[in-house]
């Protein structure tokens, strides 16, 4: 069978890696790809959001099953241009998209259904937001409604930081139309996990547990990031995953359902475990990413029979094994990420790192300049360690990191430290 996967980044090399072990895969296509996916796949020159040409690719192809890795071609449409061809898809329709295309639809959607999240309401200017922090207090989070490159979540803790948010949100406009209409909700505190279930609109199948690491330094603490590592499992416990499960995924799958938008592939609910219990943050329509690189190292057996049963709306009845054994996931990232990272650098050792016991490598923002490896964006590598306990996982992937150098190479030192 001939899979392409739509994506560029470490998470789309690690479906790809795990898929080519498929002894049902016989092609796997990428489209952008990386230097990385090229070792298992054939690399096209189609970019990720060119949906039309994706879909005619595909097509004259014959592809037997898209995977789709960032959320941008979903919100786009990727999957109902698919639809028309009757090609396969592992991602949602673009209404079933719009839980993470837009903030203001998931909020409502969770107020209309009982689904239990941060208490909240949408603002449209400024003296709409100022009358909503009265009431919620700080501190307080700002959501711009549409994408925002990771960007648009503002978590404000004093009042200085609300000027300085309402002011880029309303005045700058720092976020275009995606701005246009803001989420203020009330900031909650707790655990935060990752819940990703595959799902076919009704029948769901969960994803082993992980924990990303969003902020760029040691001890969470600098800027957001689109993460700077992973571990899985997460300890996350199997009472609170039943929850999850029961009052946020499945209502939100039966509300779309009812509504008939399509949803056939990855679910992802970012939650905050507080002391009233879980509560949604948000959702992502597709595969966490740094998460699906500590993921799917860690399914027992075949990912393609999972992922053409999610594409074909026939997932009851199916599950998903996993390994006892643990990962951990570091990611390496470029000097000035998250802002403008520096591109261009030689990066050193990667071959080396892989040669080592239960170390995988994973590409993202890499490029070839003249036959050498260089940086070509914020997040570079992710490097995976498998070990029987965390504690083993964590020592396999810092002995991968510690091989392998590229100027102004910044990643966290305590990812899964402490964990399980
Ligand atoms: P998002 O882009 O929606 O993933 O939000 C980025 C990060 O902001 C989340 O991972 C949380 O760490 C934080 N966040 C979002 N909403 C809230 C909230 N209501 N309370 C506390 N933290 C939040
Ligand atoms: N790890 C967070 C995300 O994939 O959005």
């Amino acid at each position: 069978m001939r899979v392409l996967i739509v994506g560029g980044g470490a998470r789309e090399h690690a479906i790809a890696w795990k898929l080519s072990r498929a002894a049902a895969v016989d092609e796997i296509y990428a489209a952008p790809g990386n230097p990385g996916m090229a070792g298992v796949a054939e690399v096209v020159g189609i970019a990720a959001d060119a949906i039309v040409e994706l879909a005619e690719f595909a097509a004259s192809l014959k592809i037997d099953l898209t995977v789709v890795g960032p959320e941008l071609p979903l919100v786009l449409g990727l999957a109902d241009e698919f639809a028309r061809r009757g090609l396969p898809v592992v991602g949602p329709s673009k209404a079933g998209a719009e839980l993470e295309g837009s903030k203001v639809f998931t909020k409502e959607l969770c107020l209309r259904c009982g689904i239990p999240t941060a208490r909240g309401v949408v603002a449209r200017d400024r003296r709409e937001a100022e009358r909503a922090v009265a009431s919620l207090g700080v501190p307080v989070v700002f959501k711009a409604d549409g994408l925002a490159a990771g960007k648009g979540v503002m978590v404000c803790h004093t009042r200085d930081e609300v000027d300085a948010a309402l002011t880029r949100f309303f005045e700058e406009r720092a976020f275009g139309a995606a701005g246009e209409r803001v989420v203020v909700e009330e900031c909650l505190r707790g655990d935060e996990v990752s819940f990703m279930v595959l799902t076919d609109g009704s029948a769901v199948v969960p994803l082993a547990t992980a924990r990303d690491y969003k902020r760029l330094l040691d001890g969470d603490a600098g800027p957001n990031t689109g993460g700077m590592g992973a571990v899985s499992p997460s300890s996350l416990p199997a009472e609170v995953a039943a929850a999850i499960l029961r009052d946020i995924v499945q209502p939100t799958l039966a509300e779309l359902a009812r509504e008939g938008r399509s949803y056939r592939g990855v679910l992802y609910a970012g939650v905050m475990v507080t002391a009233d219990g879980p509560k949604l943050l948000e959702f992502n329509c597709r595969f966490g990413d740094p998460e699906t690189q500590a993921v799917l190292p860690r399914l027992d057996g075949d990912l393609m029979p999972l992922l053409q049963a999610t594409a074909r709306g026939e997932l009851a009845g199916t599950r998903a094994s996993w390994k006892r054994e643990a990962t951990a996931c570091v990611v390496l990232a470029s000097q000035g990420y998250p802002g403008s990272p520096r591109r261009g650098e030689p990066i050193l050792g990667v071959a080396e790192a892989l040669a080592l016991p239960g170390v995988l490598v994973f590409q993202a923002g890499t490029a070839l300049a003249e036959g050498r490896l260089v940086t070509a964006g914020g997040r570079v590598l992710s490097v995976v360690g498998q070990g029987a306990t965390m504690a083993d996982a964590v020592a396999a992937a810092y002995a991968g990191v510690e091989r392998i150098h590229f100027d102004g190479m910044q990643y966290r030192r305590d990812i899964g430290k402490g964990v399980g």
